[in-house]
């Protein structure tokens, strides 16, 4: 009986698990093991895992029932054969983009939390990567939130916040969406600030992304103060962990308890992922 290995990536958050085969029938103790480690660490690395689509498709299946790829842009999937795995590239074929998300910088984010029920996990499979830049980074909103000031937690207790819809993190527009002028009339689902990790139970900053946020019920230009506030120090690099991609490094990271972006790279080379995500559950507020 082998056990999985476990190594930190960062003093905040990511491990890399090493000594499984995610093409291979996984064993529940093996997969008790890689949840418990998940729990723990938020993001896991797996390098050198060679997946197939389909592959990815089953391993991800592991954690959850699959939830299809947010409407993109151009209003069909990126894969014909396989319309639950999303394409994050800068890449074209004929002038038409082959994934979403382009060579420019993604700003700090939380997948779809415009939506009632966001996704609770995603997987992101590295299959061609820039020779540099296109890193990606997460960050640990527990450790956000345990560190915020008394009086910021107080400031936020109870309150919510709008999720914007309108744009991805890479500042495209999606499909059917109108610029917002006043982000008190942003559409979007509004989250609590602070949730309740469903598996972990542990308080979590809950932001989504900075762009036509608001904080309910407060004027505009005190929202806007706290949210500048928030996002500042949600986003301290003591908080984070920096992947460099290899090819066939496969990430899973956990998409209420983490913010994460990634750095621009040249547009002359080529960045492929193919992606996953996992049905979640509405969020619920903190109790305290
Ligand atoms: C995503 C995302 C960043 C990246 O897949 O949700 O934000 O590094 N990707 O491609
Ligand atoms: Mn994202």
């Amino acid at each position: 009986m082998t056990s999985i290995t476990i190594k930190p990536l960062s003093p905040a958050l990511g491990a890399e698990i090493s000594n499984v085969d995610l093409h291979a029938p996984i064993s529940p103790a093996t997969l008790a093991e890689i949840k418990q480690a998940w729990d723990a660490h938020l993001v896991l690395r797996f390098r050198g895992q060679m997946l197939s689509d389909q592959n990815l498709l089953d391993m991800s299946r592991l954690f959850g029932e699959l939830d299809p790829p947010g409407p993109n842009p151009y209003g069909k999937p990126f894969l014909e054969d396989f319309p639950e795995i999303n394409v994050i590239s800068n890449v074209k074929v004929g002038g038409a983009p082959i994934g979403n998300l382009g060579d420019g910088e993604a700003v700090w984010h939380c997948d779809m939390t415009y939506v009632e029920s966001p996704p609770r996990a995603a997987l992101l499979h590295a299959l061609e990567i820039p020779p540099s830049g296109g890193d990606t980074f997460w960050s640990n909103m527990y450790l956000a939130y345990e560190t915020l000031p008394d009086e910021m937690k107080a400031k936020i207790a109870g309150r919510r916040a709008i999720h914007d819809a309108t744009y991805n993190s890479a500042g495209m527009m999606r499909k059917g969406m109108n610029p917002v002028t006043d982000p008190r009339q942003a559409p979007g689902a509004h989250q609590p600030l602070v949730i309740s990790h469903p598996d972990t139970g542990r308080a979590a900053l809950y932001l989504g992304r900075r762009r036509n946020s608001y904080i309910l019920g407060m004027a505009l230009a005190e929202s806007e103060a706290l949210l500048d506030a928030l996002w500042a120090h949600a986003t301290q690099p003591q908080f984070s962990f920096r992947q460099e991609w290899r090819l066939h490094d496969l990430i899973l990271w956990d998409n209420r308890c983490t913010l994460h972006r990634r750095d621009s790279f040249d547009p002359e080379t080529r960045r492929v992922m193919h992606r996953t995500q996992i049905k979640g559950l509405a969020l619920t507020a903190f109790a305290g």
